[in-house]
């Protein structure tokens, strides 16, 4: 054995033990059970095209942040103190940087190391190469990296006050996914190479700082004149997609045991309302694939710029307000982050290629959470208005980006972000639990976390799971599963079936009779309905040669707009799916709520199609978005104004 792979068992063992229990203040008591044999073996990293990282050479294992947040300039500065192993013999190390202020590197003892940024790459950023004194063996060298981050650093957004609720107070938050952490933390920012971290956050003493990590001071501790500092530590190893800092005013409250919700005081009665089911959602989660392995599970609620319904930051998840809907309608969101602690926190896709692994896996996994916490028919419904999502998005890409497996040379990951990895990924689950009945397909999910926990995987890595762990060798069942077909053909393959629920079908009915029949929307039950029947009774479309751009008249839109008080809905897929037909259609009378909706949150999955069927809209829809799109960008976060920006344009100063 060379002594390479020593030095990585050795450390596979440290990890091993930091596992095995939580440790730290108000961690919920629970009887980890160990991992098996297989998830502690040495990990091969494979080529990740979406980084500068050698990790073969040399690669990082903790990550240590001594940062200052600055409102006034709009930064992050302070160091990032890294631990990194390498081969005997190697003497450089290289990270991932974009965007970021070098002011030094040194070793521990503060003497410098040479380092050199190369070429800057739109997407990739600058690969920084550091030359260390050669490794040996089993030895981990401290380098310290003296950084700052620049105000337009992509991953992180700084809110005046006015863009919170409480209007008093700045508001930072970062969105490290997919390859937006080096814009704030120089690491090697590659999803395979997994790095436990601990941070120190300098913050306004009147603010509180959280990250997706354990909190061990609660309070902050003093520091210099007028500010405190928050320290805290994360012991599993992770992808740094998933090192997350927020810094508010901000507020908590437990919701159940070990589960709770940070949020700004004034929204904080209506977060624990909403999400008062948490502690159900991880027991069922719990019950169905395995213990909870990361300690608490608490929701940050964002201010509403958050650019992602959620993001599954660990121990963590960071939301949108748009989900607080005041009747606890759109908690799938939840399942859905709740389930990346499993697929995607534990299992981890090994490059952006792969991102089925963690999304399809999540939609399926969030699915079953949904239906053992609230029944089949929530859970059938969902099925089905994902699968409508799946057949938009098979119709409106190119065939070859409707693989699972993803060619992404020379693109943004961002391209990866289609329904194809979260509805197609999910439709593949459903069919092999279809085929091989739902204890056995069970039964291996369960063994694949556990067998793959804390660890990347590729689809390769997948099918040789599957292969050895479910299939053993039945080439009957091997034939009918269609397994490559799936990964790496475009569209669906025969074996997938359509989700049917009995509730939308109903649904179904009375579109026909609106739409098609031209009934007046009165008939419509619409105080009945739940949000899903709601939202599928709107996406509702013509097809065929019935097919025509406008599908209603003007006196049917007005009837649906006054009769379902639609200018007066609050709940943001129900408007989104209204003020999708109205643009469409030019409805003008729906303008002021479009605005209002563009300008007060920035979801990107509702403001993105938005202005792309304005822009689609010509003389009539122009005009709107560029007035409008100048108001509200500025408050919406780079990851949404940038896909924004090349629909619309960035708006003249
Ligand atoms: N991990 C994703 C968000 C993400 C993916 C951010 C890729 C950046 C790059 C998160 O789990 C997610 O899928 N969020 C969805 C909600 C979900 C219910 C489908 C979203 O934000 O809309
Ligand atoms: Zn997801």
């Amino acid at each position: 054995m060379s002594r390479a792979r020593l030095v990585l068992m050795a450390s596979a063992v440290a990890l091993a033990a930091a596992l095995s229990g939580c440790e730290g203040l108000g961690e919920p008591k629970s009887d980890m059970p160990p991992l098996p044999a297989s998830a502690t073996a040495p990990v091969t990293y494979v080529r990740d095209i979406h980084s500068y990282a050698q990790p073969q050479i040399a690669r990082v294992k903790h990550v240590d942040l001594d940062l200052t947040a600055d409102f006034e300039a709009q930064t992050l500065s302070g160091t990032a103190r890294l631990d990194v192993t390498g081969e005997p013999g190697a003497t450089q190390v290289i990270l991932d940087t974009r965007n970021l202020d070098i002011r030094s590197v040194a070793d521990e003892d503060g003497r410098p190391l040479t380092f050199a940024l190369g070429e800057d790459d739109p997407i990739l950023g600058r690969p920084l190469t550091i030359t260390l004194p050669a490794f040996e063996a089993d030895e981990a060298q401290k380098i310290v990296v003296t950084y700052s981050t620049r105000p337009d650093a992509a991953a992180l957004q700084w809110l005046t006050p006015a863009q919170t609720a409480g209007g008093q107070q700045p508001f930072l938050f970062s969105q490290g996914q997919a390859i937006l952490t080096r814009t704030w933390v120089p690491t090697q920012d590659s999803p395979g190479i997994r790095q436990t971290y601990s941070a120190e956050i300098t913050v306004p003493e009147a603010l509180k700082a959280v990250m997706s990590a354990e909190m061990l001071t609660p309070d902050g501790e003093a520091a210099s004149e007028g500010q405190k500092t928050y320290r805290f530590r994360m012991t599993n190893p992770v992808p740094p997609y998933l090192i997350a800092l927020a810094v508010g005013d901000l507020a908590f409250a437990e919701v159940g045991e070990g589960v709770g919700v940070w949020t700004e005081p004034s929204r904080l009665q209506a977060a624990e309302n909403e999400f008062a089911e948490l502690r159900q959602m991880v027991d069922a989660a719990e019950g169905l694939y395995g213990p909870y392995r990361w300690g608490r599970y608490d929701l940050l609620i964002l201010p509403p710029s958050f650019p992602f319904g959620g993001m599954e930051n660990p121990r963590l998840t960071f939301a949108t307000p748009t989900i607080v809907a005041g009747d606890r309608s759109l908690v799938s969101l939840v399942a859905h982050e709740l389930a990346h602690s499993w697929s995607g926190n534990l299992v981890t896709n090994a490059t952006w290629a792969d991102f089925w692994l963690n999304e399809g896996f999540t939609v399926y996994f969030e699915n079953r959470i949904m239906e053992a916490v609230y029944g089949r028919e929530r859970a059938q419904m969902l099925q089905v208005l994902g699968w409508n999502d799946l057949q938009n998005t098979l119709a409106d890409l190119p065939p070859a980006d409707t693989r699972l497996r993803l060619d992404l040379t020379g693109r943004d990951p961002d391209d990866g972000l289609t329904d194809i990895a979260y509805e197609k990924g999910a439709a593949f689950l459903r069919t092999i639990e279809r085929i091989v009945g739902r204890e056995r397909f069970d039964t291996w999910l369960k063994g694949y976390f556990e067998r793959n926990a804390f660890r990347p995987m590729t689809t390769d890595g997948f099918l040789a799971d599957i292969r050895a762990n479910l299939i053993q060798g039945d080439a009957a069942l091997e034939q009918q599963l269609m397994l490559e077909q799936w990964i790496d053909q475009p569209g669906l393959p025969s074996n997938a079936q359509a989700p049917t629920s009995t509730a939308l079908a109903a649904v179904d009915q009375a579109a026909q009779a609106f739409y098609v029949a031209k009934g007046p929307a009165s008939a419509v039950p619409w105080r009945r309905w739940s949000t899903q029947e709601r939202q599928h009774f709107l996406a509702w479309r013509p097809t065929g040669a019935a097919a025509s751009r406008d599908w209603l008249t003007p006196a049917q839109l007005a009837d649906l707009e006054t009769t379902l008080a639609l200018k007066d809905e609050g709940n943001a897929e129900v408007l989104f799916a209204w003020l999708q037909i109205a643009v469409a259609h030019r409805y003008q009378p729906a303008v002021p709520t479009l605005e209002r909706f563009l300008t007060t949150q920035g979801r990107r999955k509702f403001v993105l199609p938005l202005f792309t069927s304005l822009w689609a809209e010509g003389d009539w829809g122009r005009p709107i978005a560029t007035r409008v799109y100048a108001q509200a960008r500025p408050g919406y976060h780079p990851v949404t104004s940038g896909s924004v920006d090349e629909v619309v344009g960035v708006p003249a100063a």
